[in-house]
Order: structure tokens, then C-alpha cells, then sequence
């Protein structure tokens, strides 16, 4: 247990103190003011005393080390504003970043929001297909990116008739650019010590997300600069972060939790962070956090279960002693997940549970609550959480009953739309209530107990994916006739895609075509959306309306009872 005087009280007093004004007031933010979240995650913390303090400790993959300031985020990311301001991109314009886990990512996130643009952080590791339809969507100005990534920007391009500037951050000019295609040099291009920046209002438009559904396209989330106010405060008492601690989120930008506590959560509370731009390998995350001393770690049950599968002995050739919090977020934390950390750790992760939605953190265990391992804990000071009946959307009374996870609506950072979808934003509401789309009970003791989703969206390793998407892929190839995606269990992932697939007449399934599809999905999507399975059928259930029934193969997949299937046209 560490002996750090905690950031919050206990959990009754604080639920019974607990106003968003708090956060304002720290934050030195007065209703009607200026707020951008660029300058309150550098130049207020420099003018706090900090600017020689570290911002940001970024390591490569082959071990490369950087690191930047306060000031020099606060310097960068002018840099940055007032390039994106010099390409003609004006305020509210959508600017795209599309990068691996590099500084330029971190601080062109804060530079792009100085400089009044919306920016749209998109995971680099997404296919051109995935890609085309978010960009599409936002109508995107501009995308930062990488040489390694540019050849699936390219491919769109034509499609893409908004899209007026690339920015290359790494070129080496060993090829020629083509038209609307710029290099930038973040750490060697002249540095902007003094920049305007755009006055954005608490309503004021900044990051757009991305995030899947079980129908139609993905949506964008659209987040406004006021949102750092929810985001400030809960990475201070959710996350605990002080002033000297060295805070480590692994989630990748490309998510919510990579900008809401990767990015904003840190730098607003003027804590340092590290970075690492590595894929995942126990012994690489044990040598970073000893290296680092990394305090309090953010990550997630697939990167926890995964790191339990390498087994305890390895955590004994490291100095892990510096850890002093650790808390998790994106998936069911298995309580056995739980007690495990606190036997090698000697401390709990701590669940957490929130989604792109609601921009922040709002259903959670604390650092003096008691922990029941299994559980995701109890709403945040500020949130009223319960669970609603599934039909009547009413609150349910009785403890231990499933219902499905609402919350008042009011807190800062919740999402003001889906971009150009206000249709779908507004059937999030029933009864006064957001929905959330998770189904869970609470306990005698207020404690939530998650259930599982109430759509088909499919959560892998705590990433969601539409099936809808992954099925429009499916059938884009030529020998596809139709296609149904489910999750199935998976041991570390949780989750895996597979696919249902029927032929077009004439085709024999084998083991090449089922590699062929597979690879099919991985480049136009993402390794993420890729089928990990394909079983070949005969025909799909369906409605008789013509409706492929995904709940029947999902229920068979997970030897769940199947439910009403009075609508199935045909049987499998
Ligand atoms: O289904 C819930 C699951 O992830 C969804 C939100 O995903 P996304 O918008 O991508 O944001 C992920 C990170 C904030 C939720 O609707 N989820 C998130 N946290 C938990 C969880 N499921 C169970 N337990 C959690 N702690």
C-alpha cells in the first residue's frame, strides 16, 4: 500500500461534497472564459512554475529515447498551431492525425486545438477502407502522418475531395512529394515562442472520435474544449496523480483513452508521462516501468491477462517498486485478474468504466474504497450512474437485478453529438436518461457488476469493432456471397471476430480461401477487424423479413441459450 496522502477523501465524503466547480475553480476557469484544452495542458502549466519540468518521456521501439518540457510542449505545439494556421486551415476545420505513438502525435494533439481546428485522431494502424470512411465522414481538411503510413493515404486520396493537405512528420525526402503533400519537421523547425491562440469557449468544438456501432457507419463523437474539466479531475482522483509521480497510460491515442487520459488527464494536472511506442511484450513493459520508475499505470484487462500468462517469475527479475497505483479500462476486469496484481504487485488494479461517449471516467473503483474484485465500483462524485429496465427505462429499485447502465446527463465531458448525427445521439436518450449500451446490477453495497453489451457490438482486447463494417468488407470480396460477424470467447482478448460466411454458387471453401479472406479484412480494415475464424455455411439465419439474425450465432459461439427465435426464417 503506498503511503502517498491521497488526492481524494473517501468516497462518502467526497459524494457528498463532489461539484464540478471544484475542477473549474482549480483549473482557474470562470463560466464565459476563453478554455482551450492546448494551453491548459502547457502554457498555464508553465506559467504555474513548471516550464523546465518533464511533459513527456517517449521511448521507440529500438530503445530511442526523447524528451520534452513543459515549455518545449508549450513552444512545439505553437509550432504546430501556427503551421496548420499557415496552411489556411481555419477554426473548426478537421484535422486528422495518423501517426504510431511518436512525440508528434502527443503534441501536434494539443497544437492542432491551439490552433482552433477539431482534431481527429485516428488509430495508424487502420487499413485505407477504414480510413476512407472516418475521413469521409468528417470531411477532413488536413492528416498528419508518417512515411510509413502514406501509401494508405494516397490510395484515398481520390476519393477524398476534401482532404487538401498531408503533412509528412518524418520524410527524408529520398522521394518527391506529390501535390497537397508537405514534410514538418516538429523538433527542428523553427520554434514559435509566442502564438495566438484561438479563443475557444467551454462549447467550443475539439476532438472528434471515432467509434463503432452494431448498424451503419462508425460515428463520430464530438467532444468540446470543456471536457478537460471532467477530465482533470477525474485523472486526479481517479488516477491519483501528484505532482511527482511518473505516469505511464498504455492506451494508444487512436482511442479515447489514449487523448482523455494518454494526453489531456497528465498534462492539465501538469504530471509527467511516459510513452512507449513499442508493441506488447512483458519483459519490454516490466523494463520500461523500471527504467522510468513509472508510479501509477493505466492499462487495460487484454494487456493484464496477457502479462499474466508470462507467468510471475518473470516479474522478479525487475524493480517494480516504484509502482504505487495501478487502474485498468476498456473490458471486464476478471476479479481473478484482480488478485493477481496484488499478489505480484502488491496492488490491485483498480477497474474503471467509461466509454468514447462519455469522455471521462464514470463508473470506478477508488484508491481508499474497498475493492470487491469483479466489480467495476461505483459512479463517480459528480455522475449519477444506476441501471434502467431494459423496456421501461425506468431505474430498477431491487438490488441485483440486470439492467442496463444510464446516467444523467450535465457532466462536462460528456459528448454534444455525433458528428452530422444528431438522429443516433438523440436515441442515446430515453427517460431523462444517456444510455450506455452495457448491461449490468448493482449490489446491497452500490457496487455495479458489468454484464455484457445489449448491442452486437464486438469488444477485442478492449477495442471495439462494428460487425456492420466488418461484413461491407467481407462482401467486397469476389467470392462472398453474404456474411455475418460475432464475437467469441477468447482467454486473453476476451473477444475475437469470426465470421459466418456463405459462398457464391460453384465456390469450394479450403483452408487458402479462409487465409485469403482473412488478409482480405486485415489490409482494408485493421488487424483488429480481422476474422480470427471463418466458418463456411450453408445459408445464415435470418428473419423473415430477411434480417441475418447475429444474436443466434453469437448465443451458439458463446453455449448461451438462444432466446426467442420465432422470426428465424430458416434453420442453420
Ligand atoms: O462495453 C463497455 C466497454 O467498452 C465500451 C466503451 O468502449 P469505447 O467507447 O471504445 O471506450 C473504451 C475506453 C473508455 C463500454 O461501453 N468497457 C469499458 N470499460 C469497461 C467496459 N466493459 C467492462 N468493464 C469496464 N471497466
Amino acid at each position: 500500500m503506498s503511503n502517498h496522502p491521497r488526492n481524494m477523501r473517501t468516497y462518502e465524503e467526497e459524494i457528498n461534497n463532489f461539484k464540478w466547480e471544484i475542477s473549474c475553480k482549480e483549473l482557474g476557469y470562470n463560466e464565459g472564459d476563453v478554455i482551450n484544452i492546448g494551453e491548459y495542458c502547457s502554457d498555464r502549466i508553465c506559467r504555474m512554475g513548471k516550464a523546465d519540468k518533464l511533459a513527456l518521456i517517449w521511448e521507440g521501439h529500438s530503445g530511442e529515447e526523447k524528451r520534452y518540457t513543459f515549455n518545449d510542449l508549450r513552444q512545439l505545439s505553437n509550432t504546430i498551431a501556427h503551421f496548420v494556421r499557415g496552411l489556411g486551415i481555419n477554426p473548426g476545420d478537421r484535422v486528422c492525425l495518423f501517426m504510431d505513438k511518436v512525440p508528434e502525435l502527443y503534441i501536434g494533439f494539443l497544437g492542432v486545438l491551439k490552433s482552433g481546428a477539431i482534431v481527429q485522431p485516428l488509430f495508424s494502424a487502420f487499413g485505407s477502407e477504414s480510413l476512407l470512411t472516418r475521413l469521409d465522414d468528417a470531411k477532413t481538411t488536413a492528416i498528419f502522418t508518417q512515411k510509413k503510413h502514406l501509401p494508405k493515404v494516397r490510395n484515398i486520396l481520390k476519393d477524398l475531395p476534401s482532404l487538401k493537405h498531408i503533412i509528412i512528420v518524418d520524410d527524408d525526402a529520398s522521394k518527391p512529394l506529390r501535390e497537397c503533400e508537405v514534410a514538418f519537421h516538429m523538433d527542428t523547425a523553427e520554434r514559435i515562442d509566442h502564438f495566438d491562440v484561438y479563443p475557444s469557449k467551454a462549447e467550443t468544438p475539439s476532438v472528434l472520435h471515432y467509434t463503432s456501432g452494431t448498424t451503419g457507419k462508425p460515428k463520430g463523437a464530438q467532444h468540446v474544449h470543456y471536457s478537460i474539466i471532467s477530465q482533470y479531475i477525474t485523472a486526479k482522483y481517479v488516477l491519483d496523480i501528484q505532482d511527482d509521480d511518473i505516469y505511464w497510460c498504455t492506451a494508444d491515442p487512436g482511442w479515447v483513452t489514449g487523448t482523455s487520459y494518454g494526453i489531456i488527464g497528465a498534462w492539465s494536472n501538469g504530471v509527467t508521462q511516459c510513452v512507449l511506442d513499442a508493441g506488447f511484450k512483458a519483459e519490454t513493459w516490466y523494463k520500461f516501468i523500471e527504467k522510468h520508475k513509472i508510479t501509477v499505470w493505466y492499462s487495460a484487462p487484454t494487456a493484464i491477462r496477457a502479462l499474466m500468462k508470462e507467468g510471475n517469475e518473470i516479474i522478479k527479475k525487475f524493480d517494480l517498486s516504484s509502482l504505487r497505483h495501478l487502474a485498468s479500462v476498456g473490458e471486464p476486469l476478471n476479479a481473478e485478474a484482480v488478485i493477481w496484481s496484488k499478489e505480484v504487485f502488491g496492488l490491485y488494479f483498480l477497474d474503471t468504466f467509461w466509454q468514447t461517449e462519455t469522455g471521462c471516467i464514470v463508473v470506478s473503483n477508488y484508491p481508499e474504497m474497498k475493492v470487491k474484485p469483479g466489480s467495476m465500483g461505483k459512479p463517480f462524485p459528480g455522475i449519477t450512474a444506476t441501471v434502467v429496465d431494459l423496456n421501461t427505462h425506468v431505474p430498477i429499485e431491487k438490488k441485483g437485478v440486470v439492467g442496463m447502465i444510464a446516467l444523467k446527463p450535465g457532466w462536462p465531458s460528456m459528448i454534444r453529438t455525433y458528428w452530422n448525427n444528431e438522429v443516433t445521439y438523440k436515441g442515446k436518450f430515453k427517460n431523462g436518461w444517456y444510455l450506455c449500451g452495457d448491461r449490468a446490477s448493482i449490489d446491497e453495497d452500490g457496487y455495479f457488476w458489468f454484464v455484457g453489451r445489449d448491442d452486437d457490438v464486438i469488444n477485442t482486447g478492449g477495442h471495439l469493432v462494428g460487425p456492420f463494417e466488418i461484413e461491407s468488407a467481407l462482401l467486397e470480396h469476389p467470392l462472398v456471397a453474404e456474411s455475418a460477424v460475432v464475437g467469441k470467447p477468447d482467454p486473453v482478448n476476451m473477444e475475437v471476430v469470426k465470421a459466418f460466411i456463405t459462398l457464391k454458387p460453384g465456390t469450394v471453401p479450403d483452408k487458402m480461401l479462409e487465409l485469403e479472406i482473412m488478409n482480405f479484412v486485415r489490409k482494408k480494415l485493421s488487424a483488429l477487424a480481422m476474422p480470427q475464424e471463418i466458418e463456411f455455411v450453408d445459408s445464415l439465419p435470418k428473419t423473415r423479413s430477411g434480417k441475418i439474425m447475429r444474436r443466434v450465432l453469437r448465443a451458439k459461439e458463446w453455449g448461451e441459450e438462444i432466446g426467442d427465435i420465432s422470426t428465424l426464417e430458416n434453420d442453420m
